[in-house]
């Protein structure tokens, strides 16, 4: 029998390249009486940030979009008008007013405003929400808030106040719905039927929030996170920490107090957050699913490259963050700690690790090294006991931990589950702060929970390195226009939310593991890579670039009459990506998105040449050339002018995920010139032909197919208790003969869960639990038995010592 063996620290896994003797399709062996390393305590957690609608539209309570009517300068979005005889006007009330920006309705009478909400207003039967405003006017008479359908036809819950002066004032209401079914398509409406003016600022409806917090969280999402048993929680970005410029930053000081105080700002996720959950409101969030929180400071890098150098410059962000530090830990003889007191949590919070920035790795000036060496210094003087993560590879100290982010197929996923088997232990410990199987949209499908469970065993087994993971992102709103990422672990609308196939794998894995590793080996029959004929049809496209085709066409190498696509309409073009139109007889992308995709022809030739002109009219890059294609996230591309117009290369595009095939050039594309383009796929090889010169070639390859089966063991040292994870890829049911060996007297039954379906399955809000996990028992279990593991599987298994 041959044997490939990859040795991991401490333990082994064992791959059988050939057939095993017995008739299982493999085995697998736990040392249980040998621990291999201690599991890290705070290995499972969360990564979050303001994108999707995360916050506002998500977990932050708030029902009223637009509360402080500083969505847009121009026009109160999400209020519309009701009744007749009233105008609305929007009004900025200059800083020295405490509420910036108001609306005011002007009205003879039977008029009002509504809000839309967060894709509107959900209603649940006999549920008190709490509003609170802030107004002033010439109306006498009563003020109706009320909770009704969109349409204005059914009112659920109301609420009168009254006595509006001149002065601006606070008012309270409760509305309570009574005996109604849950809806969603609703309004907020505040409305009078006197005459005169009514100006509001700051109007907030709030929920019954997780643990009744004033300004809480919803309490669906907050127990959908419970369910992953967090350790921890990365706040508050992302890019979100970053903002697109440096004013744009999370910065703290402006999100603690008064909610109604706060300005928002805009994030970099293309819209305002209204920093109703700020930076006590996070550390309330750790403190209420018992995690610690993982504090990342802003460290002087924007995304759109704006940077502060180190030194003086950067000595007021440094100052920032112990602020910070000091807000979030100091007790309350501190200024900031005083400050947190007065906001209404007198309690320090627990804090471990700080991290410096986000994904410097993106900062061209390349002043990281400095920068993080400035924070680095700083903290560690005042808190010795801080541990502090990088976010790119620096020189000048070496950092507690580094901040790794993997965001691939679930192949690739698959592929690289051994990643950290390989990585030297003499170096920062590892945290896989962002990572996520990326396939389906809004929420993943079971292929991607697949890839993740895959990744995460080889995560778990490698938790002496890497002592914290956390998935991004996490949330998504599902309403059309509210998600600008493409896969994310939890789904939600304004009144219902659901966990992904993702999210059960988070809770399976973090709801179960030891606190320490076992030595898991596991020998598996691989079939014998089968030969692959690569065929496809052929497509064009853009990277952030606005370029245009024509005279398109494909010769075939077997004398079949040519292919010429129209490029005078899109007809029968599939549009996978991109805003693409017809201009002078040419085909032109003008968005500038990434990806942006056109194909056409048929998915089963194979060996041909595309011909066609091409011309850049703006943006980043060049051109994209497709060959064997066969959907938009498989297919070889040609990147002419790629890596910001640095070099061109073919590529391979296998479930999304792209790497470079063959050499490099260095040839880059002008703007406004057109160029020849011929892109031969033929025989095995692929060759790119600019202006008739050949400036790419690659040899046609598939990459190696994933491992079918992904181990990972771990104990209960209290209790004796054996947890073992075994994630099934492929499209078969295995069967595995599992020997535990030195467990002692085994219980005879054990206990588990299996999380299974067909690859392309998705939750959804129609369909929350379509892939859900199922409990399981194996009876007999003794010190050895055999398993069958479902085609398309994660299960974990639990076996408990006899007392
Ligand atoms: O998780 C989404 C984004 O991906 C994060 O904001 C950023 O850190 C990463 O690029």
């Amino acid at each position: 029998m041959g044997l490939s063996l990859f040795r991991l620290g401490a333990f082994a896994v064992v791959l059988s390249i050939f057939a095993l003797a017995s008739a299982q399709d493999g085995s697998i062996s736990v040392q249980v009486d040998r621990p291999a390393i201690k599991i890290s305590p705070t290995f499972y957690g969360l990564m979050t940030e303001e994108i999707n609608h995360a916050y506002d539209g998500g977990l932050y309570a708030e029902l009223i979009r637009n509360r402080a009517f500083r969505d847009s300068k121009t026009e109160p979005v999400h209020w519309s008008l009701t009744g007749s005889g009233g105008q609305i006007s929007l009004e900025h009330l200059g800083a020295d007013s405490p509420w910036t920006d108001a609306l005011t309705l002007t009205t003879q009478g039977q008029a009002g405003v509504a809000n839309d909400g967060f894709w509107g207003i959900p209603v649940k039967p006999h549920t008190a929400y709490k509003a609170t405003f802030y107004a002033k006017g010439s109306i006498t008479g009563p003020v109706t808030l009320s909770i009704e359908t969109a349409d204005g036809a059914t009112t659920y819950a109301k609420a009168e106040v009254q006595g509006l002066g001149s002065e601006w004032k606070k008012f309270t209401a409760t509305l309570r719905t009574g005996d109604t079914a849950a809806s969603k398509n609703n309004r907020f409406l505040i409305s009078t039927s006197s005459p005169g003016t009514i100006s509001l600022s700051y109007v907030s409806l709030m929920p019954p929030t997780f643990h009744r917090r004033a300004n809480g969280n919803r309490p669906d999402l907050m127990e959908e996170l419970g369910e992953l048993n967090p350790s921890f929680l990365r706040l508050p970005g992302g890019n979100y920490l970053e903002g697109n410029t440096i004013e744009e930053r999370f910065n703290w000081k402006a999100t603690i107090g008064d909610p109604a105080m706060r300005l928002g700002h805009q994030c970099p996720w293309g819209y305002r957050s209204s920093d109703g959950l700020g930076l006590l409101e996070y550390l309330e969030w750790c403190e209420d699913l018992k995690m610690q929180p993982v504090l990342a400071v802003f460290a002087g890098y924007a995304l759109r490259g704006e940077h502060v150098n180190p030194g003086p410059d950067l000595e007021p962000y440094v100052q920032d963050a112990l602020d910070e530090i000091e807000y979030a830990t100091g007790d309350t003889s501190t200024k900031w700690g005083a400050e947190r007191a007065k906001n209404g949590h007198p309690k320090p919070f627990p804090l471990t690790y700080v991290e410096i920035g986000n994904e410097d790795w993106f900062d061209r000036s390349r002043t990281y090294d400095g920068r993080f060496a400035q924070f680095y210094d700083a903290i560690k003087a005042k808190y010795p006991g801080l541990q502090i993560i990088a976010t790119a590879p620096i020189q000048s100290r070496k950092p507690d931990v580094m901040d790794d982010h993997y965001y691939r197929s679930a192949a690739d996923m698959e592929r690289d589950s051994g990643h950290y088997d390989r990585i030297s232990r003499s170096g920062p410990k590892i945290f896989v702060g962002e990572w996520a199987s990326i396939e389906g949209s809004p929420t993943p499908t079971m292929d991607a929970a697949l890839g993740d469970a895959a990744w995460l065993t080889g995560l778990e087994r490698n938790s002496d390195l890497v002592v914290m993971e956390s998935y991004a992102p996490l949330f998504v709103n599902v309403n059309p226009g509210a998600a600008q990422w493409g896969t994310n672990l939890i789904g939600y609308d304004a009144l219902t939310s659901y966990g992904s196939p993702s999210f059960y794998v988070q809770s399976m894995f973090g709801k179960n593991t030891g606190d320490v590793e076992l030595p898991a080996k596991l020998e598996i029959v691989k079939p014998p890579a089968e030969p692959v004929v690569l065929h496809g049809a052929i497509g064009i496209g853009t990277w952030r670039t606005q370029s245009e085709y024509k005279e398109i066409r494909v010769t075939f190498a077997d004398g079949s009459p040519d292919f010429v696509p129209s490029t005078s309409s899109l007809d029968g073009w599939t549009r996978a990506r991109g805003q693409w139109s017809v201009v002078d007889g040419a085909l032109r992308q003008t968005g500038n998105g990434t990806g942006t995709l056109l194909t056409i022809g048929d998915p089963k030739w194979t060996n041909y040449t595309i011909h066609l002109k091409a011309r850049k009219i703006g943006g980043a890059e060049g051109f994209m050339v497709m060959g064997h294609v066969l959907d938009p996230r498989n297919h070889w591309q040609w990147n002419v002018g790629g890596w910001d117009d640095s070099q061109s290369a073919i590529q391979r595009t296998e479930g999304g995920s792209s790497d470079i095939v063959g050499p490099e050039s260095r040839a880059t594309v002008e703007t406004n010139r057109w160029y020849d383009l011929a892109l031969e796929v033929k025989d095995g090889k692929i060759r790119g032909y600019l202006d008739g010169k050949l400036i790419n070639e690659a040899t046609e390859t598939s990459r190696p197919p994933a491992d079918p089966v992904y181990v990972a063991a771990s104990k209960v040292s209290s209790s004796g208790e054996v947890i073992l994870k075994v994630v099934n890829v492929s499209e078969k049911p295995m069967s595995l003969s599992i020997a535990l060996n030195g467990a002692g007297d085994l219980e005879d039954q054990g206990s588990g869960w299996v999380l299974t379906g067909q690859p392309g399955d998705v939750n959804s809000i129609e369909q929350p639990e379509k892939v859900k996990p199922k409990p399981i028992h194996v009876d007999h279990v003794g010190s050895n038995f055999t398993r069958s593991f479902d085609a398309h599987s994660v299960t974990v298994l639990r076996f408990k010592t006899k007392r």
